[in-house]
C-alpha cells in the first residue's frame, strides 16, 4: 500500500511514470520538479539580472533570516534533531568528511580505526595524512562482506582518536550498528565521523543518538538535490573543540566594519583583515561564493521528504526490498544484503551465479530496458545494487524480477 503522502512525493517525479524504472539512487538520484522548477528560475535570473544588482542572490538564497542556506540548513537540522548552528551547507559528503578530518587535532601515535570496504572517501583523509601526522591506521576487516561490530571495538584503544564509518556498507546495503559502536566512542572519549550519504533521505538520523561527533552527507543521491550541496553536522562538543582547517572570508563577517558589502565600500580595508567567524557547525562552511542551486535544490527535496511522516519512507523501502528478495529467492539468486530488514535500509545488492562479469552485463541489458541499476564492488564484494526510494513502487520491483527472470534464462 502505498499512502498519500508518497503518491505526492512520486508525482514530484514525473518520469518514473514515462517508462523509466529508476533504481539508481545510491548513485545520483533525480531532481524533483519543484526543484527543477526552483532552479530554472534562479538560473533565468542569473543569465537576466531583472533587479539590476548583481549580488542579488545574498538576499533571496543566502544566510539571512529569508535566505534559502538559511531555511536548508534549518531543514536539515530539524530532520537531524540538532539546531542550525550544528549545521554547515558544504560542497559534498567528501568535502564534509576532509573538512572534519582536518579540524580534528591528533597527536603523534593516535589511531584511526575504519572499514576497509567502506568507500574511499570515509578513509582517504587519514590515509593520506597519517604518515605526516603519525597516525596510525586500524582497518577493521569485513567477514564475507559484513562488518561486526566486535572487529571495530577491538581495534579501539586508549591511543583511538576517531572511528570513521559509514551508515550502511554501499557494496551490501546492510546497516552498520552505529548505536553500539558509537556508545563505546562516546564512553571513551573518542570522535565517531559518519558518511551517512547513502541512508540520509530513507533513514531517520540522529546524531546525538549514535553519540556522532560529525556527519558527512552529500545531497545528490537520496536527497534528491542538484550536485554541488551538501551538509556536514558537528556536534556541539565537536564544535568546542575542533577548529576548521580553513578559511572562507565569506563564512565569516568582518572584524571592522557590520558586514561585507560595508566593507567592501568602505575605501580603508586591506588583506591584512582577521574576519570573525561563528563557532559551531557553520563555521565547516568554506565561505566562498557557494552552491544556490544546489542549496536551492536542497532546501525544496527536505520539504518535499517532510511531507511523508518519520520512518514511513523507511518501512515502505523496506518493504520492497522484502518483495525483491523474496522474488529473487524465486529465481534462486543471492543478495549481500541481509534478509532482516532491521539490518537494511533503500539498497538491495543483488549476486548474479557467475559474478561481477555477468553482474556488469546483466546492469548493461537493463539500461536497455530503461531500468537503471548499477553495479559496485569493494575487495571482491558487491552487484548489481538496487536502490529503492520512497518515490518506487511495488511495480518497480516486479519489472526488476521479470527482466532478472530473463537474463537468467537466458544464462
Ligand atoms: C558511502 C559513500 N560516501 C561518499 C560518496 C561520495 O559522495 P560525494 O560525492 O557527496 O562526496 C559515495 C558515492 O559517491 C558513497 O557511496
Amino acid at each position: 500500500m502505498t499512502s498519500d503522502a508518497l503518491r505526492g512525493l512520486r508525482s514530484e517525479f514525473p518520469v518514473l511514470d514515462g517508462g523509466l524504472c529508476f533504481l539508481d539512487w545510491g548513485a545520483s538520484g533525480l531532481i524533483p520538479e519543484a526543484s527543477r522548477e526552483a532552479v530554472k528560475t534562479f538560473v533565468d535570473k542569473l543569465a537576466e539580472c531583472p533587479s539590476a544588482l548583481s549580488v542579488w542572490p545574498w538576499g533571496e538564497h543566502g544566510d539571512g533570516p529569508s535566505g534559502t542556506r538559511t531555511a536548508a540548513r534549518g531543514r536539515i537540522a530539524a530532520a537531524l534533531n540538532a539546531k542550525a548552528d550544528d549545521v554547515a551547507i558544504v560542497e559534498s559528503t567528501t568535502q564534509g568528511l576532509q573538512m572534519a578530518a582536518e579540524a580534528i587535532r591528533t597527536t603523534e601515535g593516535e589511531n584511526i580505526v575504519l572499514f576497509d570496504l567502506d568507500y574511499l572517501a570515509v578513509a582517504l583523509p587519514w590515509t593520506m595524512s597519517a604518515r605526516a601526522r603519525k597516525l596510525e591506521l586500524r582497518f577493521a576487516p569485513h567477514r564475507e562482506g559484513a562488518l561486526h561490530v566486535d572487529d571495530v571495538l577491538a581495534r579501539i584503544d586508549e591511543k583511538t582518536k576517531v572511528v570513521a564509518l559509514s551508515t550502511i556498507c554501499w557494496t551490501t546495503g546492510a546497516v552498520i550498528d552505529l548505536e553500539a559502536i558509537g556508545a563505546e566512542c562516546a564512553a571513551r572519549g573518542i570522535l565517531l565521523v559518519v558518511d551517512a550519504v547513502q541512508t540520509f533521505g530513507v533513514v531517520p538520523l540522529d546524531p546525538a543518538r549514535i553519540s556522532a561527533s560529525f556527519v558527512a552527507c552529500g545531497g545528490h543521491k537520496w536527497l534528491c538535490s542538484p550536485l554541488g550541496a551538501g551538509f556536514l553536522y558537528v556536534s556541539p562538543r565537536a564544535a568546542a573543540r575542533a577548529r576548521p582547517g580553513r578559511f572562507g572570508f565569506l563564512s565569516g563577517r568582518p572584524s571592522t566594519h557590520k558586514d561585507w558589502p560595508s566593507w567592501f565600500r568602505a575605501g580603508d580595508c586591506g588583506a591584512d583583515e582577521t574576519p570573525v567567524f561563528p563557532t559551531g557547525g557553520m563555521s565547516f562552511e568554506t565561505g566562498g561564493h557557494p552552491s544556490w542551486a544546489g542549496a536551492i535544490g536542497l532546501d525544496r527535496s527536505l520539504t518535499l521528504l517532510g511531507r511523508t511522516a518519520p520512518g514511513e519512507i523507511l518501512a515502505h523501502v523496506r518493504m520492497l526490498g522484502t518483495r525483491l528478495i523474496e522474488g529473487l529467492d524465486r529465481l534462486g539468486l543471492a543478495t549481500w544484503t541481509p534478509r532482516d530488514p532491521a539490518l537494511r535500509a533503500g539498497t538491495i545488492v543483488v549476486r548474479a551465479p557467475h559474478g561481477r562479469e555477468q553482474e556488469l552485463a546483466w546492469c548493461d541489458e537493463l539500461r536497455k530496458q530503461r531500468i537503471a541499476a548499477t553495479a559496485r564492488y569493494a575487495k571482491g564484494v558487491g552487484g548489481v545494487r538496487v536502490c529503492f526510494h520512497g518515490m518506487n513502487l511495488a511495480a518497480d520491483v516486479d519489472r526488476l524480477l521479470e527482466a532478472l527472470a530473463r537474463l537468467v534464462r537466458g544464462g
